[in-house]
């Protein structure tokens, strides 16, 4: 390098870098170790048994960490007057009480951490009065019953709020009208109810997490200013149901988490609004029924979570008209492996995907799994229902179907789907016979893979490309 550039270099970048390691340096509390790092005056004082804030801290300070140290107080101006700090990390103390105003002199403040403050349990409406510029604020495991209603009004630009692991009942009221925030974190706490106007006015909102309270309702519109919505999480609750419009206007949601709660039915109208959902979780619910068309409108998704219900049927209609999906969790669920779910296991073997749907009855295929359940025809072509038997073993001497290629079993999918079908007790006295499946070589090749959007295979049904139903995405 050209000796005069160098020389520039060192007086444009680096007098002032030593300048500034040495101003760091200079007002060091003892029990803390400073350095200059790229984002500026790094303070450390964690784990240094501290019972208060040390009195002076480097004026050009841009971060201070004083977890895991047994503060009790924050007085007025607990930390002076701090140009430059952007980042203040005060978790793991026994802070009990924060003197409004404590913050004060912070104005470039962006970062509070408070989490893990077990004795905090209230807070003053003026504790984070002057923070204008704080993004992110974390209030989790403080044991707090609740937050004043003031308590974020003064900070216009906070988009993050963490505040999991309390003792709330409601979604606190301070968070209505916060326009700006996008990001917020309510789990682990005693919340009841997300109410029609909990989430008022917030339009930017993009994840919300409500997961392990004890919301036992959703109320109609509870959502309705939350189009902005991406992740939206309410499982482990104890919501046994939900309006039709719960999700309503929800068109940027892309993971829906209801696992883990008590719905006993999943309703057409939940999910329609849903057009870029790429992940829903229904596990672990009490799900009997799920309506035809419930799933009609996710034309992005990316996998269903159905395992843990009382599922004994899944028609295919719930799908209609047919986009389908990467990943389908089915297991634990007392599959009733019958005529009505044929389709699901030529699914699931075109797919090649490996998926546990164990069968609990008829008594003829109990404890099989649907894949190995060998669908029987009449003479005209009919699949024949597994009779119900006390056994648990499919009888023997029928030669299993012979192995056919994946097109063929798209094709046999689609003459099952088209072919009527009729209940038990009329075939009973034809002759089983086992079908041709003639269909196959007189169909157009239909089934086939499409790379879906974001990389994911999305299988195609037959029937759409038969019916000339447009597929457009993206
Ligand atoms: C925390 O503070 C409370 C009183 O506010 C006190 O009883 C408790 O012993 C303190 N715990 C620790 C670990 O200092
Ligand atoms: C949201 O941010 C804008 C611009 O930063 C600010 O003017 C506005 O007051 C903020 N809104 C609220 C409710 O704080
Ligand atoms: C699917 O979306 C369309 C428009 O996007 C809507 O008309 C239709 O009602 C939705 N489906 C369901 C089941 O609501
Ligand atoms: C299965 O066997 C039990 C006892 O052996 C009998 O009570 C029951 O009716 C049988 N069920 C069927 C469907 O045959
Ligand atoms: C079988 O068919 C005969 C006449 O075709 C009828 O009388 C009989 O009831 C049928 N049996 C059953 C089990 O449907
Ligand atoms: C199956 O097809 C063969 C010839 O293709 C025919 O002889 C036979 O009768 C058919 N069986 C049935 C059950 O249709």
């Amino acid at each position: 390098m050209n000796t005069f550039l160098l020389l520039l270099h060192l007086v444009v970048l680096g007098l002032p870098r030593t300048w500034a390691t040495e101003a760091c340096l200079r007002a060091c509390p003892t029990a803390c170790t400073c350095s200059s790092v790229e984002r500026g005056c790094s303070v450390r004082c964690d784990r240094a048994g501290l019972q208060r804030v040390p009195t002076e801290f480097p004026c050009k300070a841009a971060s201070i960490d004083l977890d895991r140290n047994g503060l009790r107080i924050l007085g007025e101006r607990a930390f002076g007057t701090l140009p430059s700090l952007r980042r203040l990390s005060l978790r793991h103390n026994n802070l009990s009480f924060i003197t409004p105003g404590a913050f004060k002199g912070l104005p470039r403040l962006a970062e509070l951490r408070l989490a893990h403050n077990g004795e905090l349990r209230y807070l003053h409406a003026r504790t984070f009065a002057a923070l204008g510029h704080l993004r992110r604020l974390d209030l989790a495991s403080c044991r707090l019953f609740s937050v004043p209603e003031r308590l974020l009004a003064e900070l216009p630009a906070l988009r993050e709020f963490a505040a999991f692991d309390n003792l709330f009942r409601h979604v606190p009221a301070a968070l209505r009208g916060l326009e700006n925030l996008t990001h917020v974190h309510l789990e682990r706490s005693r919340i009841e109810a997300v109410a029609s106007n909990s989430l008022q006015g917030l339009r930017r909102l993009r994840a919300l997490s409500l997961q392990a309270n004890r919301v036992r309702a959703v109320h109609a519109g509870a959502f309705y200013d939350c189009g902005a919505l991406e992740h939206l999480l309410l499982n482990d609750n104890l919501l046994a149901a939900l309006p039709a419009d719960a999700f309503r206007g929800l068109h940027l949601l892309r993971t829906l988490n209801l696992g883990g709660n008590a719905l006993g039915q999943v309703a057409r109208a939940w999910f329609a609004d849903l057009g870029e959902l790429e992940l829903l979780y229904l596990d672990r619910n009490s799900i009997t029924f799920v309506e035809e068309g419930a799933f009609q409108n996710l034309s992005g998704l990316l996998a269903l979570h159905l395992n843990g219900n009382h599922l004994t049927v899944l028609s295919w209609a719930a799908f209609q008209p047919g986009f389908f999906l990467g990943h389908l969790f089915l297991f634990r669920n007392p599959w009733h492996c019958d005529c009505h779910l044929e389709w699901l296991r030529d699914w699931i073997e075109g797919s090649g995907r490996l998926t546990d749907v164990p069968c609990s009855s008829p008594g003829s295929v109990a404890g099989l799994d649907l894949s190995q359940v060998v669908f029987e025809r009449s003479s005209s072509g009919l699949c024949v229902d597994p009779e119900e038997l006390n056994l648990t073993v499919s009888s023997p001497g029928l030669s299993p179907e012979p192995v056919a290629t994946t097109m063929s079993r798209f094709s046999s999918l689609l003459s099952k789907l088209l072919a009527p079908r009729v209940p038990v007790e009329e075939e009973a006295n034809s002759t089983l016979v086992l079908s041709n499946t003639s269909l196959s070589d007189n169909i157009p090749s239909c089934g086939m893979w499409v790379l879906g959007h974001k990389g994911t295979i999305l299988f195609i049904s037959c029937f759409l490309l038969i019916y000339g139903v447009g597929l457009q995405r993206d």
